[in-house]
């Protein structure tokens, strides 16, 4: 997929999420074969004014890798300056967010308010187009609209487009909706029959498999697909969906010693690149995503979340693996491990029985 003169092998872009894809684990996705990687929100105007917190959000790609900046705000000097600071530290795309429908966002009239104001939103876009060199690509990340009488998503793209938005993702959902109900395939078909086909649209919501994303491309004509929560614990999904996508064989899902081997790299990124008071609450939540679906997996995040140091939950984890790798071995279970279902619900079930 070409976004401008960027190109994108693998068409599977991991979803920006806030708190969540940091540095650690964008890199984990990066080295597992996700086609691209974006920053989580960053405020425009925290940026412009010097917030060190939110600057320290603002991260480059290890190793070189491209990567993308994601920012959010209606102040045309904070989103143009915000937008060259992604530039300066190396970003190869500045992706906006109009798809927010957290209430403090959306009550300072930003993320997915803007979709009540087109023309306010394509203003942005051509200021931050306007403030970045011509081979750093504008982007948007929106919702379906702000509630179901207003599905305005296929116009909406339009003006972006035409304001100098080079690529359109769209979360299938409405504002209204937040993350609750069905992500809706059918208005992201319409976004991409709308938009020039030269466009690349991005597809999201709800994509957690394999046929997830078969679904998705199928059913809308996307690009590429974007994935998130999916993603939580299952960063294997990128490696499965590269070899796939380039017409290579799917590797199938993980061992449950691939999974602590990543799990052990990631909480290695986590120690190498956070710091401070933080760093715990992000290895507990590192334990969870890769323990999830997995027997046992409830009571291992009690455990976790009851420690008080990054040891006590690395041991915790290693000897959660240890008895899971032994207990396959006396039950002669499947390579593939034990993982069942995203939500761990057949896992405590297991507990329970
Ligand atoms: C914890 C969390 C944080 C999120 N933060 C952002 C964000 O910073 N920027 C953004 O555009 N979307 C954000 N989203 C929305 C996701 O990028 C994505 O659109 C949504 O989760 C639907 O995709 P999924 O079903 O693959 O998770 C966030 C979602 C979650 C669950």
């Amino acid at each position: 997929m070409r976004v401008g003169d960027l190109l994108i092998e693998t068409p599977v872009i991991l979803a920006p999420m806030a708190a969540v894809t940091d540095l650690p684990f964008r890199t984990v996705a990066e080295e597992l074969g996700v086609g691209f990687t974006i920053t989580e929100f960053l405020s425009a105007h925290a940026l412009a004014v010097g917030d060190k917190k939110t600057a320290g959000k603002m991260t480059a790609s290890l190793d070189g890798r491209r990567f993308g900046v994601q920012i959010f705000g209606r102040e045309e000097g904070p989103m143009g300056e915000a937008a060259r600071m992604a530039v300066a530290i190396g970003a190869s795309l500045v992706d906006i967010n109009m798809g927010c429908p957290a209430k403090r966002v959306v009550a300072g009239e930003c993320g997915s308010a803007l979709m009540r104001e087109p023309a306010m939103a394509a203003r942005l876009v051509k200021v931050v187009v306007d403030a970045v060199p011509a081979n750093i690509p504008v982007t948007v990340k929106h919702r379906a609209g702000w509630n179901q009488d207003n599905l305005n998503a296929p116009e909406f793209a339009c003006a972006l487009v035409d304001a100098g938005a080079k690529m359109i993702t769209v979360h299938g959902r409405t504002r209204t909706q937040g993350f609750s109900g069905k992500s809706d395939n059918a208005i992201i078909k319409r976004v991409r029959d709308a938009v020039p086909a030269h466009i690349p649209v991005v597809g999201n919501g709800d994509v957690v498999d394999i046929e997830g994303y078969l679904r998705m491309r199928a059913e809308t004509g996307c690009d590429a697909v974007m994935i998130g929560r999916g993603a939580l614990g299952n960063p294997w999904l990128f490696e499965r969906l590269r070899e796939i996508t380039a017409g290579r064989p799917d590797p199938g899902p993980p061992s449950l010693a691939s999974r602590l081997e990543v799990f052990r790299k990631h909480v290695a990124l986590i120690e190498r690149l956070k710091s401070g008071p933080r760093t715990l609450h992000e290895v507990r939540k590192a334990c969870a995503w890769y323990a999830r679906g997995l027997y046992g997996c409830n009571a291992l995040r009690l455990a976790v979340w009851e420690t008080k140091d990054l040891a006590g939950a690395r041991v915790l984890v290693e000897e959660f693996f240890a008895r899971l790798i032994d207990r396959q071995d006396r039950l002669g279970l499947p390579p593939e491990g034990e993982r069942r279902s995203m939500d761990g619900e057949d896992a405590a079930a297991d507990e329970a029985a």
